[in-house]
């Protein structure tokens, strides 16, 4: 497949269907989420090969606590594992990991992981690595409000200064680019609670394929797709992002 001439700065994925993908095998989905695994490994290198400078990966949501506990547990499990076996590899290929969400939930097993993997590869800069984890958008933005009226009333900002950089100051993203594309796989077409403040001028591509069958072709086609996109945020002509 030949690579698309503009790339995203930044890219999100809702990672999906790695449920079904074991559905369709007779497998339990425990063996739909470890596949899941290998597409995550295979994307984050393609997209850094491709020269995507941010690639945020949905990979639990602030919802999927109400699933079974077991696959909870697995779902937390497959984390550990990634997080444990991959990082040194992340680190020598110049990735940056950051992770979103709500941690106070988390255990504090994972909490170390995850903190010791920014701590690891802050400041690497072939490509930032933002693993959505325990991650909720309204969660994250009630976060921010509640911060902003902290801020407020110990006096450290005036309620003239509350604008849109002040709050996306206060998001989890806080530095970031906005998603260029935010992708999402298994056919569904919603957004599930992610990034709905980051992805209000964002490019859609919805696409049939399962997560576990994400591979490098279907990572480009989506690229091709956006490319093919014309972006106008709100004015009359396009705009080149
Ligand atoms: C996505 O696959 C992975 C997570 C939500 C963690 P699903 O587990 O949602 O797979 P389906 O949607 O049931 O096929
Ligand atoms: C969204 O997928 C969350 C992640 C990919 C982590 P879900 O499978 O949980 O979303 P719904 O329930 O189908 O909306
Ligand atoms: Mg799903």
């Amino acid at each position: 497949m030949q690579v698309p001439e503009r790339i995203p700065e930044h890219v999100a994925v809702i990672m999906d269907g790695n449920g079904r993908w074991a559905k369709a095998r007779g497998l339990p989905r425990t063996a739909g989420h470890k596949a899941g695994v290998n597409a995550v490994r295979e994307t984050v290198r393609n997209a850094s090969e491709l020269g995507i400078r941010y690639l945020t990966l949905y990979a639990f949501s602030s919802e999927n606590w109400s699933r079974p506990p077991a696959e909870v547990s697995d779902l937390m499990g497959l984390l550990k594992l990634f997080i444990r076996r991959d990082l040194a590899d992340l680190h020598k290929s110049n990735v940056e990991i950051r992770i979103i969400g709500e941690r106070s939930r988390l255990k504090p097993d994972i909490l170390k992981l995850l903190q010791n993997a920014e701590d690891l590869t802050r400041g690497n800069s072939a490509m930032t690595l933002v693993i959505a984890f325990n991650y909720g958008s309204r969660d994250e933005i009630i976060r921010a409000a509640a911060r902003i009226a902290s801020d407020v009333s110990e006096g450290r900002l005036s309620p003239e200064d509350i604008g849109a950089a002040a709050f996306a100051a206060r998001l989890d993203t806080a530095g970031m680019p906005d998603p260029d594309l935010v992708i999402r796989t298994s056919g569904e077409q919603r957004l599930s609670n992610f990034l709905l403040w980051q992805a209000a001028y964002a490019e859609f591509v919805f696409m049939p394929c399962l997560w576990p069958d994400f591979g490098r072709d279907q990572l480009i086609e989506a690229l091709s797709v956006f490319g093919s996109r014309e972006r106008r945020f709100g004015g009359v002509e396009a705009r080149v992002s």
